[in-house]
């Protein structure tokens, strides 16, 4: 057994998961602030019923698609006008991310660009957020329980994220239930996404035993279910694994870091219209390959087997196992790669230099070389 290192967790103040625990967001709204600010998906009336039960005077702010600087400065501005004293987001994780941005800096009463990791001024936040109370309807970048919210910068052509511990939601409410709507496409990008969270801090040279426990756990989960709520969206059990998967991923990564996969998915969501999950689904492979082949170290590869037998639900599965996976769920779920985004090998001397950089590109359990991050990225073309 491996020593284990000094390690710290953090997560939401509270976490509430159920089937039909919903239906407890007003009261839960309503003991954190009387003036919320709502922030969902581009269509609302998904959640009439749930909105017209927080309390009021609220202000239903919706987003139209993955946030940005720009997005995220004028719902502050709109919170800022309402007055609002708690921040609610209802939807995939770019409406948790935004909800987060805003309840941050209405607590700090500051800009996206003082605080942006990698292309801001990078400042810790010196205030806490704004109450905020998280409900995913994806399941799921696990954003609930993160203490980061990713923006994208269109000026510099990346995403980068508003980071710091009081970024982690009062409230993460998960209820399976709110994700039946979801279409394949988004459960499979959504689905690949959670899987990716708990790999990267599995095999993470961050990782540490209670990170794994949450990890190992949400890969059997996503092992069982994942093809299973892809082919029948309405198959509540699969559901709730999947959104038990996004939020044990979430604990993991925001505890143990990512890897190259997000590294990758960053940048590259930065500089093409890719859906997250979709950018993760097309590197998923092709860097558990590279990984595999640059790992010198016994250990690296034992984390890999460990989560071989985590999602085949095998004894004796190996890391070959756990690539053959990995290929035949990919190709079921209709992943494509990255040049149906408009990416090419033209882009490699931007995509290589930038993801070499990126902050989740630490916790990768091997160095890769530029060499070896010019393959990974053609082959997830
Ligand atoms: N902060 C973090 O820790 C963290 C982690 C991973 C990803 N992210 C960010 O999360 C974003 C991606 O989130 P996502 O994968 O949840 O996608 P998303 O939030 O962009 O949603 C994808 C699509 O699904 C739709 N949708 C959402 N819920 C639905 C439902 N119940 N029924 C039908 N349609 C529904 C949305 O309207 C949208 O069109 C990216 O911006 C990514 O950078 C953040």
């Amino acid at each position: 057994m491996s020593p284990v290192p000094p390690f710290g967790f953090a997560t939401a103040t509270r976490v509430l998961f159920g089937a039909g625990r919903a239906a407890e967001l007003p009261d839960v709204v309503g003991a954190l602030g009387a003036r919320p600010f709502v922030c969902t998906g581009k269509n609302p009336a998904r959640h009439a019923q749930l909105l017209d039960r927080l309390p009021a005077p609220r202000l239903v702010h919706p987003v139209p698609g993955e946030p940005s600087v720009e997005t995220a400065r004028l719902a502050v501005a709109a919170a800022r006008a309402h007055r609002a004293d708690v921040v609610v987001a209802i939807g995939g994780g770019s409406v948790l991310d935004l909800g987060k941005a805003v309840a941050a800096l209405l607590g700090n009463g500051t800009d996206p660009l003082d605080h942006l990791e990698v292309v801001g001024r990078g400042r810790p936040f010196a205030r806490p957020s704004a109450p905020f109370v998280a409900v995913p309807t994806t399941a799921g970048t696990g954003a609930e329980v993160t203490a980061n919210a990713v923006l994208a910068v269109a000026s510099a052509g990346v995403k980068a994220s508003l980071r710091g511990p009081s970024l982690l939601p009062s409230v993460a409410l998960v209820d399976p239930l709110l994700t039946l709507g979801c279409p394949p496409a988004v459960t499979a990008a959504s689905g690949l996404d959670a899987l990716t969270q708990c790999l990267e801090p599995l095999v993470s040279s961050f990782a540490n035993p209670l990170t794994d426990a949450l990890a190992r756990e949400g890969l059997q989960r996503a092992g069982r279910s994942l093809r299973a709520a892809y082919a029948d969206g309405g198959n509540v059990d699969a559901r709730t694994d999947l959104a038990l998967c996004g939020l044990l991923g979430g604990m993991a990564l925001a505890n143990a870091k990512l890897g190259a996969v997000h590294g990758f998915a960053g940048v590259v969501g930065g500089m093409v219209d890719v859906p997250h999950g979709e950018a993760c689904a097309a590197l998923l492979v092709p860097v558990v390959e590279m990984n595999l082949r640059a790992a010198a170290d016994d250990a690296v590869l034992e984390r890999y087997a460990s989560a071989a037998r985590s999602l085949t639900g095998r004894a004796n599965a190996s890391v070959a196992d756990l690539v053959a996976w990995l290929h035949e769920t990919v190709a079921q779920l209709g992943v494509r790669g990255l040049g149906a985004f408009g990416l090419s090998v033209a882009h490699a001397d931007e995509v290589v230099a930038k993801a070499a950089g990126a902050s989740s590109m630490r916790g990768n359990p091997v160095p890769l070389n530029e060499e070896q991050l010019r393959e990974v990225f053609a082959a997830a073309l």
